[in-house]
């Protein structure tokens, strides 16, 4: 190897290696939890489309309505989901989508919502 390739090997290692200890960039905006009343209320928007809006599932549906189940019965399906040990056929991958903080405060919107109603 002559000096210049050496040069170029030693200033790619220097480069890579700072590459590495570059810190994670931070989560983008979007991504971060956002609690508030209409926050929570647009996570949970995410769970109609099979639960029904606001959680009161459609007449016939083979969905469970979440509308008025008691918070903790909710987050302790959905603990058991996103650990695998409850039987799902999709709630183990939407589980696994959000934090516990997240799950709570959906809970506890859902928990408020009438049973009946539109
Ligand atoms: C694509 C359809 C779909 C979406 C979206 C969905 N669910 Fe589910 N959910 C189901 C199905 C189907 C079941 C029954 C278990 C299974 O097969 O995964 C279920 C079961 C549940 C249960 C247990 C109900 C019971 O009777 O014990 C809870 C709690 C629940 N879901 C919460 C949620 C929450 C909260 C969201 C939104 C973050 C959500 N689900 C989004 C389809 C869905």
């Amino acid at each position: 190897m002559n000096k210049s390739r050496a040069t170029l090997a030693l200033a790619s290692l220097v480069a890579s290696a700072a590459l590495a200890q570059q810190p994670a960039p931070p989560a983008p905006a979007f991504a971060g939890p956002n609690l508030s009343p209409k926050g929570v209320a647009a996570m949970a928007a995410n769970c109609a489309m099979c639960h029904g809006t606001q959680g009161r599932a459609a007449p016939g549906s083979r969905v469970a309505a979440l509308a008025g189940r008691p918070a903790d019965a909710t987050v302790e399906a959905m603990k058991a989901f996103k650990e695998g040990k409850r039987e799902a056929s999709v709630m183990h991958q939407i589980a696994k989508g959000y934090s516990d903080a997240e799950i709570a405060a959906m809970a506890t919107y859902f928990a408020a919502q009438a049973r009946e109603g539109s």
